[in-house]
């Protein structure tokens, strides 16, 4: 079992959130976007003690690919997923069924919990239900940093600038940072990533759609 989440989760709850936790029944294949891109298990199979922030995590396809690539490589790593839970703007229309509200409240965090608890990486696992600036300045406070960083949250141009920048801050020398969506389709992300490597002078990588960079040393 790995000791990395179990440490980080007594310095993040000062208890284990998973104690008592009763999953719902799931989809046999966890709904998602890229959440199985090949750069996430190459990136966080690095050996050694490996701590991985997801930012963006919805039902928990990226999530379940890194926590079971560290399971499978034997690591000792932990995946902490930040979201708010609710969704975004292109996941808002009248009647979706996208995901099932109670009383108007999203379901996506018990569903998220049960998919991680169905692929048996529970373990591996630290859910954050957090905006993604608050948590940045929660893991900045208790001075977390990781060695890779996933993030799929907001799409705007704004937003992933102030992502990458608030994120940048917790990520270590020589890490990575991997955000989603590189496509045409979605022109703030393609001129956010671009300013980003620009304004930090690193070289951006694309391996469609993910785009990444790396912290000099
Ligand atoms: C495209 S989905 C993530 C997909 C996921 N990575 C996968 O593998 O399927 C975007 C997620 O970002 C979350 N999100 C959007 N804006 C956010 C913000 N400002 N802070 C935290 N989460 C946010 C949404 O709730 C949603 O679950």
């Amino acid at each position: 079992m790995p000791k990395l989440q179990q440490d980080l989760m007594f310095t993040l709850y000062g208890t284990d959130v998973w104690k008592g936790f009763e999953p719902v029944k799931v989809e046999d294949e966890v709904q998602g976007w890229n959440g199985n891109h090949p750069s996430l298990s190459r990136l966080v199979s690095t050996p050694g003690s490996q701590i991985v922030i997801d930012v963006g995590v919805w039902k928990g396809m990226s999530t379940i690919t890194m926590a079971s690539e560290m399971k499978r490589k034997g690591l000792d790593g932990c995946v902490i997923c930040v979201d708010t839970f609710l969704g975004s703007p292109e996941h808002w229309s009248p009647g979706s069924e996208l995901f099932e509200r109670r009383n108007g409240m999203p379901d996506l965090y018990q569903t998220f919990m049960s998919n991680v608890h169905a692929a048996g990486v529970v373990d591996y696992v630290i859910p954050m239900p957090q905006t993604s600036t608050t948590a940045a300045s929660i893991l900045r406070r208790l001075g977390i940093k990781a060695s890779v960083i996933h993030i799929d949250a907001a799409h705007e141009y704004e937003e992933v600038i102030r992502d990458a920048q608030e994120f940048w801050t917790v990520l270590e020398p020589g890490g990575f940072l991997i955000g989603d969506d590189y496509h045409w389709t979605w022109p703030g992300v393609v001129k956010g990533a671009a300013a980003f490597s620009l304004q930090e002078g690193v070289a951006l990588s694309i391996e469609p759609p993910k785009w990444i960079v790396q912290k000099p040393l």
